[in-house]
């Protein structure tokens, strides 16, 4: 299927929830992983990252798969120095990419026209420990705000900004490289607004940040080096495997 490229401004994000991937889904996605992504998956020991891993690279695939006339198992990335995959160069694919985020239960893959796309999903269930990340993950004004929170506006509130900056780090490609505390974003206004300090290096104006609801109990940040005003985010649900139409 070939939907051709998405259109400048546009993210789409395609979901899998991982209840819904059966046996069925599992034996097909293996099938067209290469030689190294069955290697990785057969050495988790977690059920539930095998589970993440195994959505994440067939999701992918078979979604790269809707916008160009390339095979689910003939795509081939590559990864930066940091961790962060892309489309193999020497399959000559261009204003297309994607980054991919997975937590316990869920898998996301967000497509964009621009390299810099980053996406992040947390389950919202999770409550303990988050006074440790908050430490690392916040900014002292951001810190200073959580410390007078409580309850569901707490929570909110640090997932919000949580998947936001990491949804940035990995725009980025340097994941956790750069200092989530150096990033600043202020939830006040209509659309999250963001501040780097000096160690980020970069220009706000450059970046849109987007947070959504992604069925019950699930977050998503999502950043892009695209104007606010052309941004487009278009969420799909869909299977790791099947190649339904486009959103
Ligand atoms: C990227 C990072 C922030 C992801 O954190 P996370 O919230 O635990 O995981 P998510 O589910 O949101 O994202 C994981 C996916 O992001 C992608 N990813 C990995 N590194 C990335 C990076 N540097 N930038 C963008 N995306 C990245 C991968 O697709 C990965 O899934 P996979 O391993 O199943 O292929 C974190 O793993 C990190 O900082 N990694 C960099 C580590 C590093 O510097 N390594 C250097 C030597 S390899």
């Amino acid at each position: 299927m070939n939907g051709g490229d998405p259109r400048p401004g546009q993210i789409d994000l395609w979901y899998v929830p991982l209840a819904d991937f059966g046996d069925d889904d599992q034996a097909a996605c293996f099938r067209l992983l290469s030689p190294p992504e069955r290697e990785r998956h057969d050495a988790f020991r977690s059920e539930s990252a095998r589970l993440q891993h195994l959505a994440a690279r067939g999701l992918v695939r078979t979604t790269l798969s809707r916008y160009r006339d390339v095979a689910p198992d003939q795509w081939r990335f590559e990864t930066n120095r940091y961790g962060r995959p892309s489309i193999d160069g020497s399959l000559q694919i261009s204003g297309l990419h994607f980054n991919l985020s997975h937590t316990h239960g869920m898998a996301v893959c967000a497509i964009a026209s621009v390299e810099e796309i980053g996406v992040d999903v947390e389950s919202r269930d999770r409550d303990a420990g988050l006074d440790e990340l908050a430490a690392t993950v916040l900014s002292r004004q951001e810190r200073e705000r959580f410390d007078t929170m409580q309850g569901q506006a707490r929570g909110d509130f640090f997932f919000t900004l949580w998947t936001l900056k990491e949804a940035y780090v990995k725009a980025r490609g340097m994941g956790l490289a750069l200092p989530m505390n150096g990033i600043l974003v202020d939830l006040e206004s209509s659309a999250p607004a963001v501040h780097f300090s000096d160690e980020i290096a970069d220009d706000p104006a450059r970046w849109t940040f987007r947070s959504l609801p992604l069925e019950a109990g699930y977050i998503v940040g999502v950043a892009a080096a695209l104007p606010a005003d052309k941004l487009k985010i278009r969420p799909a649900r869909t299977r790791a495997i099947n190649l339904p139409t486009t959103p």
